[in-house]
């Protein structure tokens, strides 16, 4: 599957990105939604501009947390009126950017920003689209750091405030509310999940009705859909027919109303890989330490949400024989560790390994701690 041969003269770690896989994931994704349901891709899991340019091309749009975001977005190709800017802590210059752009809406956090974006847009002789993002109070079972719909969380204004806050957009002239916005958390495998979103969508749309709010044009269900980390050859493409289809069937739309959501994971998560090259078997009397050329700062999940990415030597045979290794990168903190008491095939100093599953959050979230190199990166098409 992977070019091993083309890797060799190829300085590690890099990302390697399977174009075709991304491709075929694009075209399922199309191919299980419907015509009022609408496809915002969640810029932040990947900006490599090959992925970006690939996603804009199938005519997606994109869902941005920063300014910067909105740059890479627009470079890639993705036309301002399909970008949507969530984001707690949106500064004035990101509005003023988003504004200036013409993009589809504002994903609005709470009251403060609302009245900051009320005043930047008149100022600017502008008009800011705002969707409220509500706190659904849903929990999703998932890594507590990645969880987002719960009151305690710090993203989206409470349910009880829903009615003030649409309210307050009446009265602001350069402020048009287009709909309501959600996000539970990510790296959800249930559907229940999605399904208990479902219902409390109904709940509140039925209560904004009954208080006479009735010009909900869009509901955005954000993103969350979680890949198979364990399993990426079984099942490199997640089952966005029983995603897209919990969702037709859960949600009770109001005529021409459109849906939205804001997937990054499930687009780009299996497509990327990160290929690093072992330096070091060092042994002791409990362990085997692989020591590999990329640490936490090439990919952090594994150190940050004790994330699991399965990992492939493609340089060693194929071999019914297994030892037992801790994979470990270079870098001088203890938590720099992919996994433990990994069985893999006898493993050797300049041997290639795939961590798996790293298209989403690998690349993007890469430091330069220790002085390190940021990871390079290419596409199938370039090796
Ligand atoms: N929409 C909003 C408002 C979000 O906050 C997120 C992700 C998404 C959409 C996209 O979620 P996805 O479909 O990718 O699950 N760095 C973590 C994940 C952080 C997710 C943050 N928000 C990780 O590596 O697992």
């Amino acid at each position: 599957m992977f070019p091993v041969e083309k890797f060799q003269g190829v300085r590690t770690p890099f990302y390697y990105y399977d174009l075709q896989l991304l491709d075929e994931t694009l075209r399922q994704i199309r191919s299980n939604m419907t015509e009022e349901m609408h496809l915002h891709y969640a810029v932040k899991a990947c900006v490599t501009p090959k992925v970006l340019s690939r996603i804009a091309g199938a005519g997606f749009g994109a869902d941005c947390v920063s300014g910067g975001e909105i740059k890479a977005a627009l470079n890639a190709g993705f036309p301002a009126d399909k970008i949507v800017f969530a984001g707690v802590g949106k500064s004035d210059w990101e509005i003023e950017l988003a504004l200036n752009a013409g993009i589809f809406c504002f994903n609005v956090e709470s009251i403060p920003e609302l009245e900051v974006i009320a005043e930047i847009a008149t100022r600017m002789d502008k008009t800011a689209r705002v969707a409220i993002r509500i706190n659904p109070n849903v929990g999703a079972h998932t890594h507590a750091n990645i969880t987002t719909g719960l009151a305690e969380n710090k993203f989206g204004i409470d349910m009880q405030d829903m009615e003030t806050v649409i309210n307050m957009t009446r009265g602001m002239r350069n402020v048009r509310f287009v709909g309501l916005h959600f996000h539970i958390g990510s790296q959800i495998l249930e559907m229940d999940d999605f399904r208990a979103l479902c219902v409390r969508i109904n709940e509140l749309q039925d209560r904004l009705e009954a208080s006479g709010i009735r010009d909900i044009k869009n509901i955005n269900v954000g993103g969350g859909l979680g890949i198979d980390y364990q399993n990426p050859n079984l099942n490199p493409i997640p089952d966005f027919a029983s995603y897209f289809r919990t969702y037709r069937d859960g949600l009770k739309l109001r005529e021409g109303q459109q849906l939205h959501f804001e997937l990054g994971r499930a687009v780009v998560g299996q497509c990327g890989n990160l290929v690093t090259r072992v330096l070091y078997i060092k042994s002791n009397a409990i362990k085997n330490f692989c020591i590999v050329d990329a640490g936490m700062t090439d990919l952090i999940r594994p150190a940050l949400y004790d994330a699991y990415h399965s990992i492939e030597n493609i340089s060693a045979p194929a071999s019914d024989e297994t030892m037992c290794y801790d994979v470990v990168g270079p870098i001088c903190e203890s938590s720099d560790v992919f996994v433990k008491d990994y069985d893999m095939q006898p493993t050797h100093r300049g041997d290639l390994l795939v961590f798996r599953s790293a298209g989403a959050y690998g690349e993007i979230m890469a430091s330069s701690y220790n002085c390190r190199q940021l990871p390079m990166s290419y596409t199938s098409e370039d090796l």
